[in-house]
């Protein structure tokens, strides 16, 4: 039996299936994966596509047209028990960093992310708060919306699981896997995390049967529940996985998901007898349907057009599979063994890529809602602006590992960063165009370079960046951006064009000429850093002459050297990127807070000034 301590109490739900069938049911194979990989049979999926993954790795082509595949990209659904905090903004930042990139290859990208809203955990907060669970949705719902606006996420789609839309693709992808018979009914006896929202084995537990991730103790449960026969799928995982390595990233990721395979699949409960709020079981409105078997279904629903019918067809003709689930680390079982399972059962594709990264820890533990030891994203936005948030956590924490936050390092890492190399650069470069040419080009940037391999040194870390972004190495990208910077540094100090200037005669063109070089560099690094620090990339890019909507029309191809053209008038030169200043402890008063403060500026305009420089 594949379930601890369960016992069979009810003949097969599958009885009912041919009394649930839709009609559009009677195509739909219903034999196992047991032994092989599946192109099904059903002209449900797009005859080309493969159930199994399809990793494209080359993803330098440059794809253009509303024909072309889409780039699907996923954050998970945040729950809503408690507002979002620093690591639920993680996942999306990172994400609408890969997604910027994507678009700036000229992919079509849909970039999808929303709010988990069912299931027991929610319902506690909001009686806990004293409104009904659905006025408790639509107002978290709302502060991540808020959030993901006040950190520059550019998502696509916003999905709800209490959306009817998605809740009608939940049911109807149900009743398909209980047409494959895969779902009976059954008693469960076991030990359950209400933060996880799993069922946990007592040989994973802490003492006293604590939860590893959130430290709490699991109650005892005992339920008569639906299941899903996970176990059947076991073959067909390990041969995806053995077939498919880059399926699960990073690598070492893979390590841990086919050892999970390997020590055996149970079953699963998706259903819950004592939980009122999520979606009934269809045919069976005492239980409700598990959380997760409900809100992994929100990457599908979220392919829906407003004008579509929610039914599965639908949504997955608008882009599934996935091409990329971003996540963390903890929720990785649920997106590599379950999803891909509950896929085939359903008939329909699996993702192509399921990427886990790390933790945001503070002082070395997860960061989180349920241990209260959060940093609030708002704050952080408040006090230093969108920019230094993006880059900090994009560039200090190796994407795929867990990063651990100071607030030191994170004011020494930006300021150094992106205020000295990048901003002070720029800054006064435009101070001596403007001085010695009227904030005008004297050539093209083509002709400036000529002859000279800084050129070659600036193409060669932009290649070198695009291939991180492409491995999603997103920490080694911000690298190589900034190795861009501290060239331009090292050609300005070395060629000292302000000494030159004061020469005149060719001294004073080869001056000229510097400038051109040293904004070129800029130009190409607005580009080369805009996927992670988009409002500080578009300022960079405006001071260069261009208006919104070239910034907006940006192609990652443009990064060539040669896009500044000789004639070309720069704007007023304007610092885009203000220093954070960290007064000493008695420059306070001896009060504890503010510490930090921008320089010169109070601080409500603090941000104004981050933001806005
Ligand atoms: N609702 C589920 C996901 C369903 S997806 C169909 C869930 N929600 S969550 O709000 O608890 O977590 C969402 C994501 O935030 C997870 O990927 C989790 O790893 C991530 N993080 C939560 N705390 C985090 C850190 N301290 N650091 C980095 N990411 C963390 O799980």
């Amino acid at each position: 039996m594949a379930v601890a301590r369960m016992n069979m109490n009810c003949s097969i739900q599958s009885s009912l299936s041919c009394i649930l069938k839709p009609s559009s049911f009677f195509n739909f194979r219903t034999t196992h994966f047991r032994n092989r990989l599946y192109f099904p049979q059903n002209n449900f999926i797009a005859p080309k596509r493969s159930l199994l993954c399809t990793c494209s790795s080359n993803t330098n082509a440059f794809q253009t047209g509303e024909k072309a595949e889409p780039f699907v990209i996923t954050t998970p659904l945040y729950y809503v028990n408690a507002p979002p905090h620093m690591g639920s903004a993680y996942t999306t930042i990172a994400a609408d960093a890969i997604a910027r990139f994507q678009r700036l290859l000229g992919k079509r990208v849909i970039f999808i992310t929303g709010t988990d809203e069912h299931g027991e955990k929610i319902a506690t907060a909001a009686s806990a708060g004293g409104s009904s669970p659905r006025e408790h949705c639509d107002v978290i719902s709302q502060a991540y919306k808020m959030l993901w606006k006040d950190l520059d996420i550019a998502y696509d789609k916003f999905i709800r699981t209490t959306d009817p839309k998605h809740e009608a693709i939940v049911e109807e992808f149900y009743s398909r896997v209980l047409a494959n018979d895969d779902i009976y009914r059954a008693d469960y006896e076991g030990l359950y995390c209400v933060n996880c929202e799993e069922y946990k084995d007592e040989k994973e537990l802490l003492e006293n049967n604590c939860c590893p991730t959130h430290l709490k103790p699991c109650v005892p449960r005992k339920e008569d529940n639906y299941f899903f026969a996970l176990s059947k799928y076991q073959k067909s995982l390990e041969e995806i996985l053995a077939q498919n390595p880059d399926f699960v990233q990073p690598s070492y990721r893979l390590n841990e998901v086919q050892s999970w395979i390997k020590s055996g699949l149970r079953d699963f409960s998706i259903s819950r007898a004592a939980v009122d709020w999520g979606i009934p079981v269809p045919n069976d409105n005492k239980q409700t349907i598990y959380v997760w078997f409900d809100a992994l279904l929100g990457y599908i629903s979220a392919l829906l057009e407003d004008k579509d019918q929610p039914n599965l067809q639908s949504a997955v003709s608008s882009g599934w599979p996935a091409s990329l689930h971003l996540i963390g680390k903890d929720i990785l079982r649920f997106h590599a063994v379950y999803w891909p399972a509950m896929l085939m059962s359903a008939g329909l594709s699996i993702p192509k890529r399921v990427f886990g990264h790390g933790f945001l820890t503070k002082d070395g533990m997860k960061m989180g809602k349920s241990l209260g030891n959060t940093i609030e994203p708002n704050e952080l936005v408040h006090k230093f602006g969108v920019d230094a948030i993006r880059y900090f956590f994009l560039r200090e924490v190796e994407f795929g590992n867990d990063g651990d936050y100071s607030e030191d390092r994170f004011i020494n890492i930006v300021n150094a960063h992106l205020a000295n190399t990048i901003g002070n650069l720029l800054n006064r470069t435009l101070g001596l165009l403007k001085k010695n040419c009227q904030s005008t080009l004297v050539v093209d940037s083509t002709i400036a370079a000529e002859g000279k391999e800084f050129k070659d040194t600036v193409e060669k870390l932009v290649e070198k960046a695009r291939i991180h972004y492409e491995n999603l190495a997103l920490s080694s990208a911000c690298e190589a951006v900034l190795e861009i910077g501290n060239a331009g540094n090292l050609y300005m100090d070395k060629h000292q064009p302000w000494s030159l200037f004061k020469q005149g005669g060719d001294a004073s063109e080869a001056a000229a000429k510097d400038l051109v070089i040293i904004l070129e560099t800029m130009r190409i690094i607005a580009i080369a850093l805009s996927p992670v620090a988009p409002s500080l990339c578009r300022r960079i890019h405006a001071q260069l002459g261009y208006s919104e909507d070239q910034f907006d029309n940006l192609n990652w191809s443009e990064t060539k050297w040669g896009g500044l053209k000789g004639g070309q008038v720069m704007a007023e030169p304007k610092p885009v990127f203000a220093r954070i200043e960290q007064l000493k402890e008695n420059e306070n008063g001896g009060a504890e807070a503010p510490k930090k403060v921008v320089k010169k500026k109070e601080k409500k305009k603090q941000v104004q000034g981050v933001i806005e420089a």
